[in-house]
C-alpha cells in the first residue's frame, strides 16, 4: 500500500532555505507533497486549520473525487454496489478490501448472527440512563463499556474477533437504547433475519404479538447502511485513527468516533434537517425565508444537509436517495409534507448564486431523514443509524491503520499564540 514516488518535486523556499520535497501520487492521479522531514530540516511546521490541505494516511478503502462527485468503496462504484450489494457483503468488502466468496460471505454473515446477545449484566447499565437520554450518548457508552466485558480487545489475535462482536452488538445496542427510550421491553435479536430485518425487529417489534419486518424497511435500511458504509478521512474516521493510534482498545476507539459522528456537522445533521424542515412546515412553509437566512452572515442560521468539505459538485449518495425516498414513501403509502418542502429548498438553493459559488449541494443526510422518518424510526434515533452504518469503515479504517508498518502516534503541533513567559502572582497580590 506504497503510494507512487513521482519524478517531480516541490519546491519550498522558507526565508532564504530552500527545500526540496518529494511528491508522491495516488492511484487515481492525486498528488500529495510529502512534508515530515519539514520542521526538522527547517525548524517550522504548516497551518492547516480544519486540515482541509493536510493527507494523513495513505489508504486503501475509499475513494472520492468531490469535484467529479466519485465514490467508491475498495474500487467498487457507490452506485453499483447500492444497486446490487448488501450491506453484509460491503462490510466484509471495506473491512477485507475484496468482494467475499459464497463461503467467505457465508462465515461472516453466521458470526455476526451469533454474536449478537448482550451479557446480561450490560442490560442493567440501560437503567441508569434517563428515558429522555439520547441514543447517541447511550451508543457511545456502552461501547466503550464493551471494553469491560472482551479486555482481550488489546490483543491483536482477537482483533477479527472483535470487529465481529462489535458489529453484531452495535446494532442490539442501538436497538435496546430506543426501546428504553420509549419504555418498552427489550427484543432479543433473531438469527434468522438479515441483519437490518433483525435491527429492525429489535426495534418494532414487541413481545406481545408478531411482527414481520416489511420487505421495503429491510431494502431501504440496508441501502441507508450500504450509503453510510464509509467516506474516507471524514471528522469520526479521523478520529477512530487519533484514538487508535494511542493504542487505545477497539471499543473504546469506536466510542470515540461514535462521539465524533454525533455533531450537527457531521452525522448529527440527519436529525437537526428534520427539525429544520419541521420548523419551516410549522412556520408556514415559506421556505425561501430559510434560504435568505442561510444567507444572511449574521443569521447564524445554516441549511443543514446542505453543504460538504469534499464535494464540490454533488453527493452521489444524496443522488441515490432522492430517487429511494420518491419509491419507499410511494411504496408507503407515506404523503409527507416535509418531502415537498425538501425539493422546493433543493431547487431554489441549485439556483441561487450564493450556493452555486459556494459550491453548496444536498448531502447525504439531507433526504435521509425523510427515509428514516417515512420508516417509522424516531429523529432522536437516525444518527445512531447513520453510526450502524458507519461502522465497518470505521472498523476498515482501524485495521488499516494497525496494519501499517511503523505507523505513528497521531499528534499534530500548533503555534503558540498565548502569553509570553510571565511570573506567578500569589493571591494577595491579583
Ligand atoms: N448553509 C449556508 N451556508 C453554508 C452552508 C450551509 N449549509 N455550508 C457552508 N456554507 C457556507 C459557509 O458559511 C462558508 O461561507 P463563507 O465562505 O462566506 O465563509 C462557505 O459556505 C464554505 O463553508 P465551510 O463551512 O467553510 O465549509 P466546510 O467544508 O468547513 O464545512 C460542512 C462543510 C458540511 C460542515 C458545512 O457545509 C455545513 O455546516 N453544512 C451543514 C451541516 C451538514 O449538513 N453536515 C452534514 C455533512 S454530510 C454528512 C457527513 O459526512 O458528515
Amino acid at each position: 500500500m506504497e503510494p507512487k514516488v513521482m519524478d517531480k518535486k516541490a519546491k519550498l523556499l522558507v526565508d532564504s532555505q530552500e527545500l526540496e520535497l518529494t511528491m508522491v501520487e495516488g492511484t487515481e492521479g492525486e498528488t500529495g507533497i510529502d512534508i515530515t522531514k519539514l520542521r526538522e530540516k527547517t525548524g517550522t511546521i504548516t497551518m492547516d486549520s480544519g486540515y482541509g490541505n493536510t493527507g494523513s494516511c495513505y489508504s486503501a478503502v475509499t475513494f472520492i473525487d468531490g469535484e467529479k462527485g466519485i465514490l467508491r468503496y475498495r474500487g467498487y462504484p457507490i452506485e453499483e454496489l447500492a444497486a446490487s450489494s448488501n450491506f453484509v457483503e460491503v462490510s466484509y468488502l471495506l473491512i477485507h478490501g475484496h468482494l467475499p466468496s459464497k463461503q467467505e460471505l457465508e462465515s461472516f454473515q453466521y458470526n455476526l448472527t451469533h454474536h449478537t446477545l448482550l451479557h446480561e449484566d450490560m442490560k442493567k447499565f440501560f437503567e441508569g440512563f434517563p428515558p429522555s437520554a439520547h441514543p447517541m450518548g447511550i451508543l457511545s457508552a456502552m461501547v466503550s463499556s464493551l471494553s469491560a466485558f472482551y479486555p482481550d480487545a488489546y490483543n491483536p489475535d482477537s482483533y477479527d474477533l472483535n470487529m465481529v462482536r462489535l458489529m453484531s452488538k452495535l446494532k442490539t445496542i442501538a436497538a435496546f437504547s430506543y426501546k428504553k427510550s420509549i419504555g418498552q421491553p427489550f427484543i432479543y435479536p433473531r438469527n434468522d433475519l438479515s441483519f437490518s430485518a433483525d435491527m429492525l425487529h429489535m426495534m418494532f417489534a414487541v413481545p406481545s404479538e408478531n411482527y414481520e419486518v416489511p420487505k421495503v424497511l429491510e431494502d431501504a435500511l440496508d441501502l441507508l447502511l450500504i450509503l453510510h458504509a464509509d467516506h474516507e478521512q471524514n471528522c469520526s474516521t479521523s478520529t477512530v485513527r487519533m484514538v487508535g493510534s494511542s493504542n487505545a482498545n477497539l471499543f473504546a476507539t469506536i466510542s470515540a468516533g461514535i462521539c465524533a459522528l454525533w455533531g450537527p456537522l457531521h452525522g448529527g445533521a440527519n436529525q437537526e434537517v428534520i427539525e429544520m424542515l419541521e420548523h419551516i412546515k410549522k412556520d408556514g412553509g415559506d421556505y425561501k425565508k430559510y434560504i435568505n437566512l442561510a444567507k444572511n452572515k449574521d443569521s447564524n442560521f445554516k441549511l443543514m444537509g446542505f453543504g460538504h468539505r469534499v464535494y464540490k459538485n454533488f453527493d452521489p449518495r444524496a443522488q441515490i436517495l432522492k430517487k429511494s425516498a420518491d419509491k419507499v414513501l410511494n411504496l408507503l403509502g407515506v404523503n409527507d409534507p416535509l418531502l415537498d418542502i425538501a425539493k422546493n429548498l433543493e431547487e431554489i438553493a441549485l439556483k441561487d448564486s450564493y450556493f452555486v459559488e459556494k459550491k453548496l449541494y444536498p448531502n447525504v443526510d439531507f433526504y435521509s431523514g425523510i427515509i428514516y422518518r417515512a420508516m417509522g424510526i424516531p429523529t432522536n434515533m437516525f444518527t445512531v443509524m447513520f453510526a450502524l452504518g458507519r461502522l465497518p469503515g470505521w472498523l476498515a479504517q482501524w485495521k488499516e491503520m494497525k496494519e501499517t508498518p511503523g505507523i505513528r502516534i497521531s499528534r499534530p503541533r500548533q503555534v503558540y499564540v498565548g502569553s509570553p513567559k510571565r511570573e506567578y502572582v500569589p493571591m494577595n497580590k491579583r
